[in-house]
Parts: C-alpha cells; structure tokens; sequence
C-alpha cells in the first residue's frame, strides 16, 4: 500500500514536468504539416479533376489533420527555448518553403469555387470558408510562436513570409465568403 501510495506520487510528478521541445522538434513539426499540405492538394487536385461530393468533403476531412498538425507545432514551439542565430535561419529556411506550398495550395483551392458551389449539398462553399478561417487563425497563431522565438535580426524575412501567406489566405477566403 505505502509502495503504490509512493508510485503515485512520482507519477503524478512526472507527469507534472512539462515535456522538452526544441528547435529540433519545431523542424520535425513544420515537416509535418508540409506533408499534411501535400495531402491537401493532392485531394485539391482528386475534386479539380473529378468534381464529386465525396471528393469534396475529402477536402474538408483532410483540413483536420493539418489543423491539429499546425496546433502541435504551435504549442511546440511555444515549449521552446528561444533559437540560436543557426537554429532560426534553418526554421525560417524550412518555413520560406513551407510558405511557397501553403501559397499555391490555397491558389489551387482558390481556383475550385465554382465546383463547390455546384454540389448537390447545400453550405459547401461556407463549409471551405469555414476550414480555411480555421486554418488562417491557426496558421497565425503558429507565426507568432514563432516569431517570439525568433532571433531579432531574422524577424523582418519571417514577417514578409507572414504577409505573403495572410495575403493567399485572405484572397481564398474572400472567394469562399461569396
Ligand atoms: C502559445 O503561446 C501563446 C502566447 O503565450 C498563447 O496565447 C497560445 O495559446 C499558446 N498556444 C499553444 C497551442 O500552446
């Protein structure tokens, strides 16, 4: 009894010390959700091809996972320690292409309005709004982690990466919200 008694209270310790992250993580992270935009697209392209309502709601399904792999990221990086001068280039370099990939992927989805909107299943169109709001509040709150630990001198080069992604997003969701 004393020696289960004990056992909880080291686990309840444990459990209470927040777990590690670093720079190392936050590159894993920001790997991660350019794989989960790949898959985006890659359903972009199934619906562009093959306009279908299951096609269509692959996309929203597949919005999930990138939603909860940006958070991951987020909260990673916000577990941080603030990155070295080389840990910061290297994320901002991983981010620059991650931007290109967010960039043409929102475009590719841009492109889809009139498909959404000419299936049999009414608030499509407001369902996509819906996903890519998520997206870009997520995605913002994301920069800013980053951007809090981020060496001085590279946070002008991440805030034009910040704006040229708020732009593809604001254009995507002012297509949606009409
Ligand atoms: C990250 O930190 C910011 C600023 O403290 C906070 O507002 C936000 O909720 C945190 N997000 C996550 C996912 O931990």
């Amino acid at each position: 009894m004393r020696f289960a008694f004990f056992s909880l209270i080291v686990a309840l310790v444990v459990s209470a010390v927040p777990v590690k992250r670093n720079a190392a993580t936050v590159e894993t992270d920001i790997a991660n959700i350019n794989t989960q935009v790949n898959n985006l697209n890659t359903a972009i392209n199934t619906f562009a091809a093959s306009p279908t309502l299951v096609n269509g709601l692959a996309i929203h399904t597949g919005a999930a996972p990138l939603e909860s792999a940006v958070n991951t990221a987020t909260s990673d990086t916000n577990a941080s320690a603030a990155f070295t001068e080389a840990e910061g280039q290297t994320i901002l370099t991983a981010i620059q292409s991650l931007a290109t990939n967010v960039i043409s992927t929102l475009s590719n989805l841009d492109g889809q309005h009139a498909k959404f909107a000419a299936l049999p299943l009414a608030g499509s169109v407001q369902l996509v709004e819906l996903d890519l709001q998520t997206l870009s509040s997520d995605t913002t709150a994301f920069e800013n982690a980053l951007i809090a630990k981020a060496p001085a001198d590279l946070v002008p080069q991440a805030n034009q990466v910040v704006s040229a992604i708020s732009a593809a997003f604001s254009t995507a969701i002012a297509t949606y919200a009409s």
